[in-house]
């Protein structure tokens, strides 16, 4: 029992601890043509003569643990190098150096890749355990969404990861580019882009690739953010002027995702509110001014609803009763010209009779003469004076254009308010 002990002890020992292989980095993602280092180093007993140096690669269908030798990327002995990587290796075969160069990568050079070393001795065999790990990017770039959520629909607050990755894998080779709508997101530089509380303004296509590259992903992803109706609005369609007799349409807009599946038209009026339609619109095939009154729209999808701001309608009355209006207002302009003619008719005269008096003391006949001509022609011109005033005031109400529109204007900045 001693003597196998010692026997087994002291040459085992020395032996092991001399025969090593050191890969680094065990596994690493490339772009598919790009070219790739196997660093790598060995080790094994000084008494020891190499006589074969080997990288393999096991094939799909064998143990991928080292144990089986599949094809030989490398081989101290050439012709035992396998076709598919003639020429595209390129071996460092110095002292215990072992690192490994290929060239010009492709999807099929996935795989595990080991060295093994073979000396003179029967069993001066070694292959470094673990290997190395090749993966190959193959372009284009595609964009992957986790949440947290399982089988659920991204809603507004929800933690939402994109990923930038090839179909096999990403490789650490930096900075990356995001683009949201093709407009790039300067601040996002990692091959990962985090929201952490996602809103409805994320809604949108996203792309991704490498800075100062045009090898952008192909497609990108929607990432389609449900949320609520948002800026429920309403807008006005009418045939011409709110006035009494023209249609109009109120149609209730919003944004939100999924479509709007739902809307409700209220009206309040005298503090009573009323459901009126259940449309994306509502139309009044002729106003009138009962239609008076405040509007507004409620917009409802999977997510919630909205209430849009409230509107004010005010209807124009109708245009016979505006006419009596402009003929009243007119008749009672053209009293009051008719009394200020007559008042300063009566000043007038009040005045020449004083001047006749001044006139009898002086001897300038022609000054009076000429007043007195005026004086006779005044009975005349009272009605020519008249007829201006009258031609004056018509202008206004015979042009019913201006009231209206003005009158509209107001109605016009009414309506576009917000409460
Ligand atoms: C091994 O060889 C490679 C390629 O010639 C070289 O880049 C690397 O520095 C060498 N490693 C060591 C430890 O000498
Ligand atoms: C790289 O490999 C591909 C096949 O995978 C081949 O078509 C191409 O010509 C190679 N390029 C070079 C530069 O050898
Ligand atoms: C996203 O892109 C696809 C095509 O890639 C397009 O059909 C879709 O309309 C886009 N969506 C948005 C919200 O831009
Ligand atoms: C409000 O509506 C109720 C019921 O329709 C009605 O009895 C009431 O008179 C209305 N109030 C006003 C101010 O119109
Ligand atoms: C929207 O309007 C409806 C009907 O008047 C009302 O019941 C509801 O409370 C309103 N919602 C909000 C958020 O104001």
């Amino acid at each position: 029992m001693f003597f196998i002990s010692i026997l087994l002890q002291l040459p085992l020992s020395a032996v092991l601890a001399s025969w090593a292989v050191e890969y680094k980095p065990r596994s690493m993602c490339v772009f598919e043509r790009s070219s790739v280092d196997f660093t790598c180093s060995f080790d094994y007993p000084n008494y020891h003569t190499l006589q074969t140096t080997k990288w393999f690669k096991p094939k799909k269908n064998q143990k991928q643990d080292g144990t089986q030798e599949g094809i030989f990327v490398y081989h101290s002995k050439a012709a035992e190098i396998d076709q598919l990587y003639k020429d595209r290796t390129v071996y460092a075969n110095r002292d215990k150096n072992c690192s490994l160069q290929l060239h010009n990568v492709s999807k099929s050079d996935i795989g595990k890749y080991f060295f093994r070393l073979e000396t003179n001795y029967l069993f001066g065999k070694f292959t470094g355990s673990g290997g190395i790990y090749l993966n190959v990017a193959v372009l284009p770039f595609r964009v992957t969404v986790t949440m947290q959520k399982v089988n659920g629909h991204i809603q507004e607050g929800d933690s939402v990861t994109l990923r930038c990755s090839t179909e096999t894998c990403t490789p650490q080779q930096g900075p990356f580019a995001w683009y949201k709508n093709q407009l790039l997101l300067p601040q996002a530089t990692e091959n990962v882009l985090q929201i952490s509380s996602v809103s409805h303004n994320d809604f949108g296509n996203y792309s991704c690739g490498l800075k100062n590259s045009i090898t952008t992903s192909a497609d990108g992803i929607l990432l389609d953010v449900r949320y609520s109706p948002k800026n429920v609005e309403i807008t006005i369609s009418t045939s011409g002027k709110i006035e009494q007799g023209n249609s109009l349409t109120l149609i209730c807009a919003s944004n939100a995702n999924p479509a709007v599946t739902n809307y409700a038209w209220f009206k309040i009026r005298d503090a009573n509110v009323s459901s009126i339609g259940f449309d994306c619109e509502f139309s009044i095939k002729a106003v009138s001014q009962k239609d008076d009154g405040q509007y507004f729209c409620t917009a409802k999808n999977d997510m919630g609803s909205q209430n849009s701001t409230t509107i004010t309608l005010k209807v124009n009355g109708p245009t016979s009763n505006r006419h009596v209006l402009l003929t009243a207002t007119a008749v009672f302009f053209f009293v009051i010209a008719v009394l200020l003619v007559m008042f300063g008719l009566i000043i007038r005269r009040k005045q020449i009779t004083r001047k006749k008096l001044h006139t009898e003391q002086t001897p300038a006949v022609t000054v009076t003469e000429d007043i007195y001509e005026n004086l006779r022609q005044s009975p005349e011109s009272e009605e020519s004076h008249t007829n201006l005033l009258y031609a004056d005031l018509k202008l206004p109400s015979s042009n019913s254009e201006r009231p209206c529109s003005n009158t509209d204007a107001v109605i016009y900045s009414l309506l576009s308010y917000k409460e």
